[in-house]
């Protein structure tokens, strides 16, 4: 038995597969979110840890095993989230800065101002944003420099949730990351695949503070029983959401691509052994080898996606449940004209503009509820559309084809709008938890469960392929409106 442990921005699943690939038991909880300032957004580490703990336990019993059973344990995580926590008490000592957060937005306008931006692409692949670790870190040591000091100190851990995961379920025992991780917190060099001494001088950040880094795939350490479901069970594989999916998709050779639909979207190309070279607005970034080693992929990124369906439902009150929205959008033709950019945290690749907000442009008085439902629906599609076509140009080779998964891949209309404005063909696997299925893929390889020659099938099962259907002189139409939109969404 695997077990897999998919620690996300709203919540944590934990999912139990048996030696067959066999999803044999399965837990959610959603995990709050706190939003103290426009733009900020928070967590609280140890709530993570507790919701961890308790659906670890409900998937393991609706599996009807004993904790003793399982074989390896894989942990995939929200990215870029930053935790710092004492190395002695192990409680964290500032509320996690989720990877949304803006607040350091200034600190990194400051240092672009310094001219840092190129040198710092070139060592981490990377953007100097918000988005990433190293400027969040370096706000909370700016305003409480007491944490600073004893970081300094040797008193201090930092991780993303993958390093507090390890360590709690460990009992304090281990701090560790994987490279997938380290490559999204801009401190670390994607020629080297190591810490970057320069970098952390740029950010102050003290290298005592540094998880140490390993392969995605292998042994990491064992849980203990006292902190963790009263057994020790090896974990071996980590690795972050969107490598984990890229992974759990199959997407092991040059120009594979997969797309997750979740809070935001993430596409990703996996690239190979050689640094890609980047077409500006997106990423390099580490990918997992077939063995969970480090190898290259290019990524670009959408804030806003899935979390907008949330917005319709929670804070406009259109629909009632996200799968009212495919049924709504296909009620209508077309959105008569309106276009809805939900910029609502700034706009990520291929724009990288903190402050564009979200807009509704195109109005007309026959537009309403199924306009704007349908429109959201549509940014979703357009937002995926841009970052596909600066795939093409960092591949160098025509995209034919896209892996999609992440909740809101199940909506159909949404699917076969990618296919219609991006001319590809939607492959949409039976399993779209493939950030989970690839943190258990690397557990089994990790663990000598599994090899990587004779995986189970039946995790990468296609379910539907959504074929392009419009025509040119009706895309392009579409797309010149969407770009009008997203010019006005930017002058905010
Ligand atoms: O980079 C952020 C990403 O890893 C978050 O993913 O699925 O929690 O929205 P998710």
């Amino acid at each position: 038995m695997i077990l897999s442990i998919d620690q996300g921005t709203t919540g944590t699943t934990a999912f139990v597969f048996n030696s067959s690939g066999i999803l044999v038991g399965r837990s959610y909880s959603e995990i709050p979110n706190y939003y103290p300032k426009p733009g900020w957004v928070e967590q609280n580490a140890e709530e993570i840890w507790l919701v961890t703990q308790r659906v670890c336990t409900a998937a393991l019993q609706r599996a009807g095993i004993r904790a003793s059973e399982v074989k390896a344990v894989g942990i995939t995580n929200q990215r870029e989230t930053t935790i710092l926590w004492d190395k002695h008490t192990g409680k964290p000592v500032h509320p996690a800065i989720v990877w949304q957060c803006r607040r350091s937005a200034e600190i990194c306008e400051e240092l672009a101002a310094e001219g840092k931006s190129d040198w710092l692409r070139e060592r981490s692949g990377l953007l100097l944003d918000a988005y990433f670790s190293a400027s969040k870190l370096l706000w909370m040591f700016r305003k409480q420099p007491e944490l600073l000091a004893r970081a300094r100190n040797g008193e201090l851990c930092f991780g993303t949730v993958d390093s507090w995961l390890m360590w709690k379920m460990s009992g304090g025992n281990a701090h560790l990351t994987d490279h997938t991780n380290a490559s999204r917190t801009l401190l670390y060099n994607l020629e080297q695949k190591n810490w970057d001494p320069e970098l952390l001088t740029l950010f102050d950040c003290p290298e005592s503070i540094l998880p140490e880094i390993r392969p995605s795939a292998g042994h990491f350490t064992d849980t203990d029983p006292e902190s963790f479901l009263g057994a020790g069970a090896p974990i071996c594989g980590v690795a972050g959401d969107q490598q984990a999916a890229l992974f759990g998709q199959g997407c092991i050779s040059p120009g594979n691509i997969k797309n997750t639909y979740g809070t935001g979207c993430f596409m990703l190309a996996f690239a190979g052994e050689k640094r890609p070279k980047l077409p500006k607005g997106l990423l390099a970034t580490i990918a997992c080898n077939t063995d969970g080693s480090p190898a290259y992929a290019v990524e670009g990124s959408v804030f806003t996606a899935g979390s907008a369906i949330q917005w319709l439902r929670d804070e406009m009150g259109l629909i009632q449940q996200a799968v009212d929205t495919e049924i709504i959008a296909q009620s209508i033709p077309n959105t008569r004209g309106v276009y809805l950019v939900p910029a609502f945290s700034g706009l990520g690749a291929p724009h990288w503009n903190p402050s564009a907000r979200g807009t509704v442009c195109g109005l007309s008085r026959g537009a309403g509820r199924a306009e704007v439902v349908r429109a959201t629906l549509e940014s979703i599609a357009y937002q995926s559309d841009e970052l596909a076509r600066l795939m093409e140009e960092a591949l160098g080779v025509p995209i034919s084809h896209m892996r999609v998964d992440g909740g809101a891949s199940a909506n159909n209309f949404l699917m076969q709008f990618q296919a219609d404005i991006s001319a590809l063909r939607i492959e949409r696997p039976k399993l779209v938890e493939s950030t989970a299925i690839g943190a258990a893929l690397l557990a089994g390889i990790g663990s000598g469960v599994w090899y990587f020659d004779k995986l189970p099938k039946c995790l990468q099962e296609i379910e539907r392929d959504f074929m392009p259907s419009m025509g040119l002189s009706e895309r392009e139409p579409l797309l010149t409106g969407w770009k009008r939109a997203v010019e006005a969404c930017k002058a905010f």
